[in-house]
């Protein structure tokens, strides 16, 4: 891809940490910019419960068509308190996911200082794969409903959606991903997908068929197969195998909870909502965190990783890199939020990164 010197971002701030965390994403992303050449045209909407609360408005049709004319959009969070139904983010953060078709939800387990891993004698080496988690369907697809709801008889139907293009697609890019990362990397490449075909039988049963035509396309691609329980057990027991894994919707969620932990905590996690022939939103992976709101303790490491994340896949990639050594050295030394080991704040932090960004002259 050719990197432009200009693009049009759309930014959702969002709830709790969501703005807090974003202002230090975009400090680093202004800060990138004049190192590296670019610029980017920041465009705010503030789409979350408080409009919502307000007006009954989530995200807007106009929202959605302009957001397909940007080169990508940064998310914060979603979730507030008094809105328990989540049903803005529902709207907003779904909506995005679903009407954008971002088929491809990249959620990369990187850990960037061994003494951030929670595991006893493990860390930046044996801590680095990329978790794959379909995005557009699944339990996620929002078919069901209820019947006789509120009585003792109520039957409530969550339907779990599973097409064989869904499937195909998610599983299909994680190949393709596996080669381009070995190149770089310059190790075998290894995809793993992860099921529970071993209960849910018609669903899962395609997973397993899908899976087994597109390695047998790739005889150059070590392929495995774990179910999802084992391989929440073997992210623990031995996280050094995985390369790339490939899963469903719900279970990605869940997996990339833990792959969070392992990275040193949900304020390091970071992700991007990719539609591969369209605009792309990138988000972290944690949410509001609605205790730490407004609070000036909220990690912003993993919205800033986001923004690597954003600079990658537009092209720019020394930048992209520059903001990884600069989070690993902001580690390194400390100036980063409590959670991951040091005393400064949210802005601080962010400061911190920036200032680590800029190349001496
Ligand atoms: P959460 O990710 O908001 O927070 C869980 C815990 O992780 C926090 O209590 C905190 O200890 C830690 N944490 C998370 N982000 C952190 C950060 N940046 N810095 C330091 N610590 C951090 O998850 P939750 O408490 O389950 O959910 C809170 C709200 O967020 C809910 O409304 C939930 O639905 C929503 N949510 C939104 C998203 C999203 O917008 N993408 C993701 C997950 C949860
Ligand atoms: C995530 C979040 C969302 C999800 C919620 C807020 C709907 O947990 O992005 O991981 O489940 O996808
Ligand atoms: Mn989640």
């Amino acid at each position: 891809m050719v990197a432009t010197p200009l693009f049009k971002v759309g930014v959702v701030p969002g709830d709790g940490i969501g703005p807090e965390v974003t202002a230090e994403a975009l400090k680093v992303l202004s800060a990138a910019g004049e190192e590296f050449g670019f610029r980017a045209d920041i465009r705010r909407y503030d789409f979350g419960a408080e409009r919502y609360l307000k007006t009954g408005e989530t995200l807007p049709e106009e929202a959605l068509e302009e957001f397909r004319g940007l080169d990508a959009i940064l998310m914060g969070a979603f979730g507030d308190p008094r809105v328990p139904d989540m049903r803005h983010a529902a709207d907003i953060l779904l909506g995005v996911r679903f009407r954008l078709d971002l088929y491809v939800n990249q959620r990369p387990v990187r850990c960037l200082s061994d003494r951030l891993c929670p595991l006893k004698g493990r860390g930046r080496e044996e801590i680095d794969f990329v978790v794959f988690r379909e995005n557009t369907e699944g339990l996620y697809a929002g078919l069901g409903g209820n019947f006789k709801k509120g009585t003792p008889d109520e039957i409530a139907l969550q339907e779990d959606v599973n097409t064989r293009k869904g499937v195909e697609r998610i599983v299909r890019h994680a190949f393709a991903f596996a080669l381009r990362r070995a190149e770089r990397r310059g190790r075998p490449p290894k995809v793993m997908m992860t099921d529970k075909s071993n209960a849910l039988r018609y669903g899962h049963d395609l997973w397993q068929r899908v899976f087994r035509q597109v390695a047998a396309e790739h005889p150059g691609i070590e392929s495995g197969h774990l179910y999802v329980d084992a391989m929440a057990m073997q992210m623990l027991k031995d996280p050094s195998q995985f390369d790339v894994v490939v899963t469903c919707n719900m279970f990605g969620d869940i997996l990339t909870d833990l792959g969070a932990a392992l990275q040193g905590g949900l304020g390091m996690a970071a992700s991007g909502n990719i539609n591969p022939s369209g605009v792309s939103m990138f988000e972290p992976v944690h949410g509001s965190a609605p205790k730490y709101a407004g609070k000036d303790v909220a990690n912003p490491m993993g919205a800033i990783l986001t923004i690597q994340m954003m600079l990658e896949h537009l092209g720019h990639l020394d930048a992209a890199r520059a903001i990884e050594g600069a989070v690993a050295s902001a580690l390194e030394m400390r100036q980063c939020t409590a959670d991951v080991g040091g005393s400064l704040g949210t802005r601080a932090t962010g400061d911190a990164v920036a200032g680590l960004l800029r190349r001496p002259a």
